[in-house]
Parts: C-alpha cells; sequence; structure tokens
C-alpha cells in the first residue's frame, strides 16, 4: 500500500516523531511504501477559501509545497496524521494541510482510503484526546475514510517520556498491521 504520513509538529525529536518514525518503522517492515511530509519542514500556506479549484480541475491558486504531496495525498491507500495536542485540537501546522484537502476533496472522498491518528499530549487523562479525537472521526466521515488506527499517547510532555512508554512499539505494530 502507499501511505502518507503528515506530522505536525515544530519537534524533529519530539514525542509525536518518535510515534511516525516508529509507524513508519513498521509499515515498511511490511512492504509498504510510505513517503513523510514533515509540515515544519515545509512552507504551506492556509486556504484561502477563494474556490479557484473548483473551476480550475483541483489546482489550488497558491504555490507553495502542497506541491509536493498533491499526487501522494490523492493516490495513497492510508494517511496517518501525526500531531501534538496543541489546546485539545491538532497543531496549526497540521491544520493547515488538512484544510487544503479542500482543493481535491472529491478525489479523496472517492478514493476509499484509510485513516491512522497519531496524537502525544502532556495531560495523563486519555479524555484530553476527545475532542481531537472527535475532530478526526468528523473529518473521516466526511471524507468517506475508514480508520484504521490510533494511537493516543498520554502523559509525554518530552522525548524521554514516550521513550519510556510503550507508545511507540504501538506505533510500530499499527504500522506493520496495515
Ligand atoms: C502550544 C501548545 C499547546 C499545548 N496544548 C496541550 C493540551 O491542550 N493538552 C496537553 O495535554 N498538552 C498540550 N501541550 C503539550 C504537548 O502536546 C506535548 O508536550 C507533546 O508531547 C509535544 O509533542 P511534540 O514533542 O511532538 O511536539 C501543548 C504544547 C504546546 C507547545
Amino acid at each position: 500500500m502507499e501511505i502518507l504520513v503528515i506530522t505536525g509538529s515544530p519537534h524533529k525529536k519530539g514525542t509525536s516523531a518518535l510515534l511516525a518514525d516508529n509507524f513508519i518503522s513498521g509499515a515498511s517492515e511490511a512492504g509498504h511504501s510510505v513517503f513523510r511530509f514533515d509540515t515544519i519542514f515545509h512552507v504551506t500556506q492556509p486556504c484561502l477559501g477563494c474556490n479557484y479549484c473548483r473551476s480550475h480541475h483541483h489546482d489550488c491558486i497558491q504555490e507553495d509545497d502542497m506541491e509536493l504531496i498533491w499526487d501522494k495525498l490523492i493516490a495513497a491507500d492510508v494517511v496517518a496524521l501525526v500531531t501534538p495536542l496543541y489546546y485539545y485540537g491538532m497543531s496549526a501546522q497540521l491544520k493547515k494541510v488538512v484544510d487544503r484537502f479542500y482543493a481535491v476533496e472529491d478525489l479523496l472522498q472517492a478514493g476509499r482510503k484509510k485513516a491512522v491518528l497519531l496524537a502525544t499530549c502532556a495531560d495523563a487523562c486519555l479524555e484530553a484526546m476527545d475532542a481531537l479525537v472527535a475532530h478526526f472521526k468528523s473529518i473521516c466521515r466526511y471524507l468517506k475514510w475508514d480508520i484504521a488506527g490510533q494511537v493516543l499517547a498520554c502523559g509525554v510532555s518530552e522525548r524521554k517520556d514516550i521513550e519510556a512508554s510503550e507508545y511507540g512499539k504501538l506505533a510500530w505494530d499499527l504500522g506493520a498491521a496495515l
């Protein structure tokens, strides 16, 4: 399968990066092809809501690093969204990219894709992830994507916290099980 992983943390070696790394290792070991897009290393603009895409065959009027992933996004069998919890939702870095799905959303809805959520947060209570999970489910429902799995890593403020946890293994297993 073709897998697109989109990460939303500003930390190259942060907690959610560990989940992404492990998920990708598991998926690669299982023979899947993975393309990783780290939002923090790319320039992406927010959606302008201009609807240019609606009359221009899914082309977005903006020229930025979304051009690196349009084809990958449309072709992907699995899209993995990876984010730290920021004020009970996904990071703005990731949300910017998700909003840009708008340009190709009818293609995404037709694709019967699967989706994965990998998220980390400092709060030790799983309830801290409720709004993020509800949002993720709504996105998947709207895009007609099946949820393939999620890893919600709570109580991990820093890298050392997640390194001492089982969450990395859960992410690896999820990638390998796709
Ligand atoms: C702007 C900001 C907002 C945050 N909001 C929350 C939050 O709502 N709940 C929570 O438990 N942790 C929150 N955190 C903590 C991060 O989710 C946590 O440290 C996470 O492990 C960071 O992931 P990263 O290392 O991949 O960037 C926030 C951190 C930042 C910088």
